[in-house]
């Protein structure tokens, strides 16, 4: 790369990027300095605290390698082998990596019409014994419909957010979340975290993850998340409410500016700004000019990307057709935005 090259390159406006501090700094360097660097008392502390941020008891979360994992190990909690598992065909790959780990038989489905989310009339209507849920964009989805299915809400992308005032991740059987270094907090590059109202399921995840030293021969895995990991996670766990807040804003600001959003928000559902997903016939184009203008922005799910075949699922294939993720982070600046803005306008 030529060093013009390099120059142009950081003053692009980035799609996303993570927003670390001096506190993070600290909280790494105080795990460094203490000796201890594996799995101890800061996982334990990020466990709690993050129980306490949605709303349950302590000891009810169990801190993972990353949202992969999380996932895994939740089908693997409910038995998943054999058994046939939902997942929407508009989603993270990871999805279908977890479910075939789990040895699980995957039913893929669409997403409704519209939205970023999985259909739920295909999902009750369907034999799907166990179902993964991902609130994709930080917009959640009412699971209540779904009573004969256990569900795993994928909340990867919408900590935070709720639907009648509960936590996504509480309605379902498990919650999982991720902590990769563009979701909404990082802890440190990779993490995930496992949650369930029933605290017998997170002992099972909790003994099958804890390997070393074990006399009973039963198979187990190193899923552990290290003591840096848990106490960069903790800090940024304490700005998540912050976060959310600037993220809320510039969401705000790209909707005032009249810009078609995606958002499919009803009164009982309180979402979260992980992405802020413009409407249009035309993405490439749109993200053309942006690029022309210094402003990364990128098809949120392309059509290759869908886990199945794209012409299976109509729905979720229109959606890869008419978006383009704009760039959203509490570190982007109100400039920035008025600058994606008038772009965007121009070219609409
Ligand atoms: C909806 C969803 N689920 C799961 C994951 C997997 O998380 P991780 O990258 O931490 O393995 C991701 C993203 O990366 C995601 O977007």
């Amino acid at each position: 790369m030529l060093k013009q090259d390099i120059i142009s390159k950081n003053k692009m406006i980035k799609h996303n990027s993570p927003t670390l501090g001096t506190e993070e700094e600290q909280a790494a360097l105080k795990v460094i300095q203490s000796g201890w660097l594996a799995h101890g008392s800061e996982v334990v502390e990020f466990e709690n605290e993050f129980c306490e941020f949605i709303g349950l008891p302590e000891g009810n979360a169990v801190a993972v390698t990353n949202g992969t994992s999380a996932l895994f190990l939740a089908l693997w909690a409910l038995q998943a082998q054999d058994r046939k598992v939902a997942l929407p065909v508009y989603a993270c790959s990871s999805l279908r990596h977890a479910a075939a780990m789990a040895r699980a038989k995957e039913l893929l489905l669409d997403v409704d019409h519209g939205t970023p989310n999985i259909s739920l009339d295909q999902l009750t209507q369907s034999d799907a014994d166990i179902a993964i849920v991902p609130h994709m964009y930080g917009l959640p989805l009412d699971i209540s419909a779904c009573k004969d299915i256990d569900v795993v809400e994928d909340c990867a992308q919408a900590i935070g957010a709720s639907v009648d005032n509960v936590s996504v991740g509480l309605r379902g059987k498990l919650g999982i979340y991720s902590f990769y270094a563009t979701k909404l907090i990082t802890s440190g590059g990779h993490g995930g975290m496992v949650v369930s109202k029933d605290k017998t399921i997170i002992d099972t995840i909790r003994n099958y993850k804890e390997f070393d030293q074990r006399r009973d021969r039963k198979k187990r895995f190193n899923f552990h998340m290290t003591d840096i990991q848990a106490a960069i996670g903790s800090a940024q766990l304490k700005k998540l409410p912050q976060f959310l807040q600037r993220r809320s804003e510039i969401f705000e600001l790209y909707k005032q500016a009249e810009l078609p959003m995606l958002d499919t928000i009803s009164d009982n559902l309180t979402p979260v700004r992980y992405r802020a997903v413009l409407l249009t016939k035309r993405p490439a184009e749109i993200i053309k000019s942006l690029q022309a203008a210094g402003i990364e922005s990128i098809v949120p799910v392309e059509d290759w990307e869908l886990l199945g075949e794209k012409e299976l699922f109509p729905n979720a294939l229109e959606l890869t057709k008419q978006t383009v993720s704009l760039p959203i982070y509490p570190s982007l600046s109100t400039d920035d935005v008025n600058k994606i803005i008038t772009v965007v306008k121009d070219n609409f």
